[in-house]
């Protein structure tokens, strides 16, 4: 079964793109990174999400996160979409401010298991999910997600999960339902209540549940 699993070292796949050819590890360098796949250049869905991850790039940009799209159609369809997509946001003077994948003979899509058997084109042939694939500076993968060509993605969620990635990368704390940057984290199951109280200076709050376990510890960072 073709695809990658959380903690696995991202392909460093070579690839034509909007700004050339690129290999994947160079492309990121020492940044983080997210690849989105789409089903198809010129489709409506796909033109309001470019659109909005392209309204939104500077906060990708702030959290050092490098974009690149994917779509299984040529580098000269690309260029012609993104002028839509910037049309489609009212900006049809600024290109594009992330590249697009060239994947039109789908070797990444396969690679990668993004493949939607049941969306396929006018020829029969498979078209791409709506995958997500946040790459770490270490270049392994921290998030994959994977909606049906016919659902649009949520790009503030994207910017969501990053804010938690990140903080969650460098301290022991996970974040609950609907956290946002700010709100009290959670303390991780693994660290002992000692440990957590000499490591979150700030106090940690533990709440009483009818099992009596302490499981429900938050702090703040
Ligand atoms: C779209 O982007 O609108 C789309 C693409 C393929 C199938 C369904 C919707």
């Amino acid at each position: 079964m073709p695809g990658i699993l959380l903690g696995d070292v991202f392909p460093n796949f070579e690839a034509d793109t909007t700004i050339g050819k690129i290999k994947f590890h160079d492309f990121l360098g020492d940044s983080w990174g997210i690849l989105f796949s789409h089903p198809r250049d010129f489709t409506p869905v796909c033109t309001t999400e470019l659109a909005c991850a392209a309204k939104i790039s500077n906060e990708f940009k702030k959290r050092n996160v490098k974009m690149i799209a994917l779509s299984i159609d040529s580098v000269e369809d690309h260029k012609g979409w993104s002028k839509d997509v910037m049309a489609f946001n009212s900006d049809g003077e600024s290109p594009l401010p992330f590249p697009i994948i060239a994947d039109d003979k789908r070797q990444l899509s396969v690679q990668l298991g993004m493949l939607d058997p049941d969306e396929r084109d006018k020829d029969g042939m498979p078209l791409t999910a709506r995958c997500v694939f946040v790459v770490g500076p270490d270049k392994k993968l921290k998030l994959s997600i994977l909606y049906p060509a016919t659902t649009g993605r949520n790009f503030d969620e994207l910017l969501r999960v990053i804010d938690s990635l990140q903080l969650t990368a460098q301290k022991k704390v996970a974040t609950p339902v609907d956290w946002k940057p700010g709100d009290e984290v959670m303390v991780i199951p693994s660290l002992s209540d000692a440990e957590a109280a000499s490591l979150f200076t700030n106090g940690v709050t533990t709440k009483e549940l009818p099992s009596g376990k302490k499981y429900l510890r938050y702090t703040k960072v």
